[in-house]
């Protein structure tokens, strides 16, 4: 079943600021189009469809977050978000280190990243290959079972080197108001927290296998635009990480922490409001500067995120191919869909389909004074981009911009469908 957003006409500029906020004005804009170096984008790419990012916008993304921070929190990037190396590579600079969840991730991390940069590898079933790789390179190993600390321990017998491993923990609770719950419940990632403490009094045993036990990854969920919940979160965490060090005395050294910083997608949604976040970020880093105290050790805090950092600073760029009109309703029939953009078509685990920040980027002053269906080439009728989407009326060869597009866009999508053309990527 699809929900239908109510229309309104809110022009392509007015959508652009509503849903980017203060990111809006790292997209170059001109006399109504988007535009790179005063050009409209449009003219300067020379085709569709294609992925558009901007340098610009990953700054600033980065610098808003920084700013909530307390200086001694880090920022890890996950990579999963967005793998396009030029964005790797360019985050490099930003962030203090990457969360990988793949051979090829943890390659790219390590082709990208400055050696004093931390990675982490986390992720049910992963290879034997995958053990190797990160034993080598001293990524951290996030198990997500007993029997993966099991498996380690085999491949660091094998490779003669120590593994550095931190538990990632299944919480007794889920972050509420997440799109995507990944923890409280039974679930496939991570150790259940129940289980925690008995592992952890077997740190000793563990080292004889040759894993260093450095920490801990506490992961709840993501996609949250709820400041309360995600503070609730954090609260939550602090609270088990002080019960753990009162029943097994164990401080971790390092802590990786998955906040489940959400991103505005849709209409109506709100953006998350980084500085009510802040004082729970300045009272994490208390509590824990608080433990580390206790346990004689700093312990080293990083936030994980991919979508905060990137879903802005992304575009999907695609054209109108065909208009037509079926049984009364408008379609526009684009050569760019699902498969290059599952999730704007409501098939990466939305419940309900709604609608994206969808631009004519020529025509951003422009008031919405259509509405129509926005279709992709393939043939199925999953392939959604818009229903019921206000917009200037346009016509064949126009194009469109789907805003909030840097996140799960292209890698997560399912390119191979119908042997058609991968879209384009380009940093600017
Ligand atoms: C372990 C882990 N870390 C980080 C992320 C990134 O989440 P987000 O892009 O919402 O910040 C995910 C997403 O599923 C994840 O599973």
């Amino acid at each position: 079943m699809a929900q239908h957003d109510t229309p309104d006409s809110a022009t392509g500029e007015a959508i652009l600021e509503r849903t980017l906020g203060p990111l809006a004005d790292c997209w170059g804009r001109e006399n109504g189009y988007l535009s790179i170096d005063g050009q409209p984008l449009s003219a300067r790419l020379p085709q569709t469809p294609a992925y558009l990012y901007s340098r610009r916008c990953l700054d600033m993304a980065v610098a808003t977050l920084r700013a909530a921070l307390p200086e001694s929190i880090g920022i890890h990037y996950a990579i999963k978000a967005n793998p396009f190396p030029p964005v790797v590579r360019h985050l490099a600079g930003l962030v203090d280190g990457f969360d990988c969840a793949s051979l090829d991730e943890m390659r790219l991390a390590d082709e990208a990243a400055a050696p004093e940069q931390k990675r982490s590898i986390a992720g049910p079933a992963k290879s034997r290959a995958e053990h190797r790789y990160a034993i080598e390179a001293g990524i951290t190993i996030n198990a997500e079972s007993v029997s993966e600390l099991e498996r380690i321990m085999v491949v660091a017998r094998t490779s003669g080197r120590r593994a550095r491993v931190a538990l990632r923990v299944n919480p007794p609770f889920a972050l509420k108001g997440s799109g995507m719950h990944m923890g409280g419940g039974a679930r496939p990632f991570g150790i259940d927290c129940e289980v925690i403490p008995s592992l952890l009094d077997q740190r000793e045993t563990l080292a004889e296998g040759g894993i260093d036990l450095v920490g801990l990854h506490l992961f709840a969920g993501s996609q949250s635009l709820d400041a309360e919940a995600i503070a609730a979160a954090l609260d939550g965490w602090t609270e088990l990480l002080r019960e753990w060090q009162q029943t097994t005395g164990f401080t971790p050294a390092e802590l990786i922490i998955g906040p489940g910083l959400g991103v505005a997608y849709h209409p109506g949604d709100q953006p998350l409001d980084l500085a009510a976040l802040a004082p729970a970020f300045a009272r994490l880093d208390e509590q824990l500067a608080a433990l580390g105290q206790h346990g004689g050790i700093r312990i080293e805090t990083r936030l994980e995120m991919g979508r905060f950092l990137v879903a802005g600073a992304g575009i999907y760029l695609t054209r109108v191919v065909d208009r037509k009109i079926s049984r009364g309703t408008t379609y526009l029939l684009c050569d760019g869909g699902m498969h290059h953009h599952l999730a704007l078509s409501g098939n990466l685990g939305a419940v309900l389909r709604r609608n994206w920040p969808v631009v004519a980027v020529d025509r951003l002053d422009d008031e919405a004074d259509d509405t129509v269906d926005i279709a992709g080439p393939l043939c199925t009728p999953l392939d959604v981009l818009g229903k019921h989407q206000p917009l200037p009326s346009l016509a064949p060869g126009d194009w469109l911009g789907v805003l909030q597009s840097g996140a799960y866009g292209a890698s997560a999508s399912p390119t191979g469908f119908l042997s058609r053309e991968p879209a384009i990527e380009y940093l600017i």
